[in-house]
């Protein structure tokens, strides 16, 4: 399939005989940009999520340099596009209730500029899927080009190195500071040397999770998710993405042409053998379900059975992302798990996902495992269902500790997370180890937008003791980065009348992760008296894009996306006249 100048979108703006087209080519000149230049050739669209406020993504507007300098090698016209940033760790009060906005701002962005094609820079957590959403449904030929992770961090305390990753040891050293194990000083200096430079978090958070999968779709170049934000491969990998793209133009590879069950089920495959974040789970599903493809709980808990964590990372192992380039990377952990992949899958390259991975040797048998040597004997996700979730719920397994797959325990139930927060610094409360912490409110509808409180802090008397995880449920995500017993995403949320909603302080939950089973132990009358009585929480916010979110968001199981988005239809052309 390939296309001619004259069957380019951006044709519709820029061949126009009439007063319509003079005004195009005028204002496009005015910016200094020679007539034949955007007569002669395809228009790229750079999409940048750059902003002095998104951290990880402080190098963006180099990079889009570099994906211009392929553009125009390759000979096509590049063209950046702002898009909101969403960094992850400064939007309040969840980048998550913005992730949809940006795909409505990528797709609208798109649709409504003379674009024949699109690289889309992005990374930190959101901005991965925003955008890629957004692309699906505008469905113009996508090339994802990811921003990297940020360098290792390693602490040297009296002659013993310690690997520290952003996002997991920020929660290791909180608790150790609570519990009197580490000085304010000491505390103040992780502060200022954690994050030693832009790029996305190291570990295997959502962000490096996020940016895998899409090069499993085959939406991203071979190897491009893994190179290090700072490393000087990575603005050669930019150009890359801009030489290609436009050859994608050419070809008409839209992401309809890319985009199978298959893909996604290998994208499922790639976050299981990571260990990947729980938060790509509701991605994964509202990605599909934009590209006409059906994935559902069950069908990723069934990948997670077969397929072993093999990346040696945290939160699920002891390594950092730079560790796992200089391993090979995700080729090369691909090319491992090659047997549990569709490998006939097209992707960006115009090759097959097999023939793309085909070369990639692991480096490092302790970064990247063998199939015989997994880092850890429980899935990367499990999917719980019963009374308490009756549409499902996940943990992460393999970053939680398996005493607790079998427990039961009384619930001491949050309906905020001011309450919780206060409660659980009480040196008096009533709690201990077999205690399951409960927050509700913290879903889509209810916070809104599904924060990351899942990973309920520990009651300070409990740190004090020595207690380092328990059972945690809630209806909220957490970081992909945190690790602990948490059950996240209960659906449907107790905002919208789920059995969250139900639970009293004293009753007794019980888990059976073999079953795959959570069960609130209250006999059904009880509930049904209790569901009678029970009424909504207040909506604080009434107006805006919240109010609008609240309205048309769907469930965790869903993917939280707009229920007026969803869907294969893409993106109608805009009437030019
Ligand atoms: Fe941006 Fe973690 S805060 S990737």
């Amino acid at each position: 399939m390939s296309k001619t100048l004259a069957e380019l979108r951006s044709r519709r703006w820029f061949s126009e005989s009439g007063m319509r087209g003079f005004g195009h080519r005028q204002r496009i000149q005015q910016m200094g940009v020679r007539r034949q230049d955007v007569m002669d050739r395809p228009v790229i669209g750079i999409i940048n999520t750059w902003s002095d406020l998104s951290p990880c993504h402080a190098h963006l507007r180099e990079r889009a340099e570099a994906v211009k300098r392929g553009v125009l090698l390759a000979g096509g016209l590049p063209m950046e596009l702002p898009a909101m940033s969403l960094g992850e760790v400064i939007v309040k009060p969840t980048t998550m209730l913005y992730r949809n906005l940006l795909a409505m701002e990528v797709e609208e962005l798109l649709r409504s500029h003379p674009v024949d094609g699109v690289v889309l820079l992005a990374g930190c957590d959101k901005t991965t899927p925003g955008t890629v959403m957004g692309a699906i449904s505008m469905g113009v030929p996508t090339l994802f080009c990811p921003a990297g992770p940020m360098l290792n961090d390693r602490l040297v305390q009296g002659g013993v190195t310690r690997q520290v990753g952003a996002g997991t040891h920020t929660r290791v050293f909180w608790d150790e500071y609570q519990a009197g194990k580490i000085d304010s000083d000491q505390w103040k200096a992780l502060e200022t040397r954690m994050t030693r430079s832009p790029g996305t978090c190291n570990t295997m958070g959502t962000a490096s999770t996020m940016t895998a999968i899409v090069e499993a779709l085959g939406l991203a170049l071979p190897g491009s998710s893994s190179i290090p934000a700072m490393d000087s491969a990575h603005p050669r990998m930019a150009t890359d993405c801009g030489e290609r793209i436009v050859a994608m133009v050419w070809d008409d590879l839209t992401p309809q042409r890319l985009l199978t069950r298959e893909s996604f089920v290998n994208a499922a495959v790639v976050q299981m053998a990571l260990g990947g974040s729980t938060n790509a789970v509701v991605h994964l599903i509202a990605m599909a379900r934009r590209a006409g493809v059906a994935l559902v709980l069950d069908d990723l808990d069934q990948v997670a059975r077969r397929v072993p964590v093999l990346a040696n990372l945290f939160p699920s192992g002891d390594r950092l992302m730079e560790d796992f380039y200089y391993a090979g990377g995700l080729p090369a952990l691909m090319n491992r798990i090659g047997a549990q992949l569709s490998l006939g899958e097209l992707t960006v390259t115009g090759r097959s996902l097999g023939e793309n991975i085909a070369a990639s040797v692991v480096q490092d048998d302790e970064v990247i495992r063998p199939l015989a040597r997994p880092v850890s004997s429980s899935a990367a996700l499990v999917v719980l269902r019963g009374n308490l979730a009756p549409e499902g719920a996940v943990m992460k397994g393999s970053a939680a500790d398996a005493r607790f797959f079998k427990h039961r325990g009384r619930a001491l139930v949050f309906d905020s997370p001011p309450e919780m927060h206060a409660a659980c610094a009480d040196m008096d409360l009533d709690v201990d180890e077999d205690t399951v912490l409960v927050l509700r409110n913290a879903g889509p509808v209810g916070a809104p937008g599904m924060p990351e409180w899942g990973n309920l802090p520990i009651p300070k008397k409990l740190l004090a003791r020595g207690v380092r995880d328990m059972v945690r449920l809630s209806d909220a995500r957490m970081s992909g980065t945190h690790y602990g017993s948490c059950i996240l995403h209960a659906s449907p949320e107790a905002a919208v009348g789920g059995t969250l909603a139900l639970v009293r302080n004293g009753d007794e939950i019980a888990i059976d992760v073999a079953a795959r089973s959570i069960t609130l132990c209250v006999p059904d009358d009880e509930l049904a008296l209790r569901r009678a009585a029970w009424q909504p929480p207040p909506r604080p916010v009434t107006r805006g894009y919240t109010r609008l979110y609240q309205e048309h968001v769907t469930q965790a199981h869903e993917g939280c996306d707009f229920d007026f988005l969803e869907g294969s239809a893409t993106s109608p052309e805009p009437v030019i006249y």
